[in-house]
């Protein structure tokens, strides 16, 4: 609506412009129309003054008409926007606290065992390799040297696939596939694709058919290790494991070797670490004997070199299995491997390595 004065007329768009401002804008707009010192208004009512009497009412009128929607305008925006913070507040939006950091995950438990285990060998110049999680029976077992009716072979023990002959050609084929009970066949892979020297870790996935409890998945990890050279030998084995386990655990932990029986290696045996819980004092967790189981070992038996096509005369070896998942929670003071497979943050956190976080 026209004043009938260019001059206030040039003002308008200001007054249509209030419904749009902010808190900071409006207030600067209130000072820049109606001030007291340099008001827009304010310096046009003043004019007023000195104008002729006739011109002094009409202008006076249009000046005060002007200045009525001026403040009109003011109170309706200032009210709104005082009605929008009060809504925004009784929301429970403190736009004042301070920001959360976000959660972005952190390393599995089991993960950052297996990385720094495979770490470790990869120091002393072993490389690295994996197999297939289905395998046959003669990678699995025979070509390990497990004697066809071996109890570990037995539906009770093994999952077998319900799918048709292997399809890999010569001696390694038929016999029934299965899901690979331990890593050890991949010990053969290994061994079928390159001549020796030989050093090599193998982490992987394993399967049992066994019922979940406090300590035992029906799949869990496992990593293999494997040396063939000429003259390897048990001293090579002990001292590779001894200085695996002062790396992993702490340079003052003490190990064992203990005389054990696997198919595939012979002389057979399993290492211990001092309880990492009561350092070898007795404790629930070591079960009152101070020691803790971490891994099977030997020296590759004479047979799984023939029947990868090595001369045992020539080359000799050593080999091991351990699992992850059971030194995690010999690592950690877990009570329960379920604890590992479960996605409860508190424990997760607790022995993850901290995830990093974006502010
Ligand atoms: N394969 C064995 C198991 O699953 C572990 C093992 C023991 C692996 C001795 C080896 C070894 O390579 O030498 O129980």
């Amino acid at each position: 609506m026209s004043t009938g004065y260019p001059d206030l007329d040039a003002l308008l768009p200001r007054l249509e412009a209030i419904p749009t401002l902010g808190p900071d804008a409006l207030e600067a707009e209130h000072t820049a129309m109606l001030g007291r010192k340099s008001g827009a208004l304010t310096a046009a009512l003043k004019t007023v003054a000195t104008l002729p009497v006739e011109e002094r009412k009409r202008f006076g009128a249009a000046v005060n008409q002007l200045k009525t929607r001026f403040e009109e305008a003011f109170a309706a925006r200032s009210a709104a926007l005082d009605a929008e913070r009060r809504r925004r507040e009784s929301a429970g939006v403190d736009l004042t606290m301070p920001g959360r950091r976000r959660w972005t995950g952190a390393e599995h438990p089991v993960t950052r065992v297996v990385d720094e285990i495979v770490g470790i060998f990869r120091e002393l110049g072993f490389a690295v390799a994996t197999g297939p999680e289905v395998e046959t029976e003669w990678y699995n077992f025979l070509a390990l040297n497990f004697p066809p009716d071996h109890p570990a072979m037995d539906m009770h023990d093994t999952l077998y696939l319900d799918a048709p002959a292997a399809v890999e050609e010569g001696r390694h084929s038929g016999g029934k596939l299965l899901l690979r009970t331990h890593t050890s066949p991949v010990q053969i892979r290994v061994m079928h694709a390159a001549p020796p020297p030989v050093r090599v870790v193998m982490p992987g996935m394993v399967y049992r058919n066994d019922a979940m409890d406090a300590s035992h998945l029906p799949a869990f990890s496992q990593i293999e290790g494997l040396a063939v050279d000429e003259g390897i030998s048990f001293v090579d084995l002990k001292a590779t494991l001894n200085h695996f386990a002062y790396r992993f655990f702490s340079p003052v932990t003490k190990t064992r070797f203990r005389p054990s029986f696997f198919p595939f290696t012979e002389p057979s045996a399993e290492m211990d670490v001092e309880c990492q819980l009561c350092h070898g004092t007795g404790c629930p967790a070591c079960k009152g004997t101070g020691w803790m189981e971490i891994l099977g070992c030997g020296m590759v038996h004479e047979a799984v070199l023939e029947n990868v096509g090595l001369d045992p005369e020539r080359y000799t070896g050593w080999a091991f299995g351990m699992g992850p998942h059971r030194i995690a929670l010999l690592r950690y003071g877990v009570p329960d491997i379920r604890l590992l497979l479960g996605g409860d943050m508190r424990f997760l956190e607790a022995v993850g390595r901290p995830g990093r976080t974006d502010p």
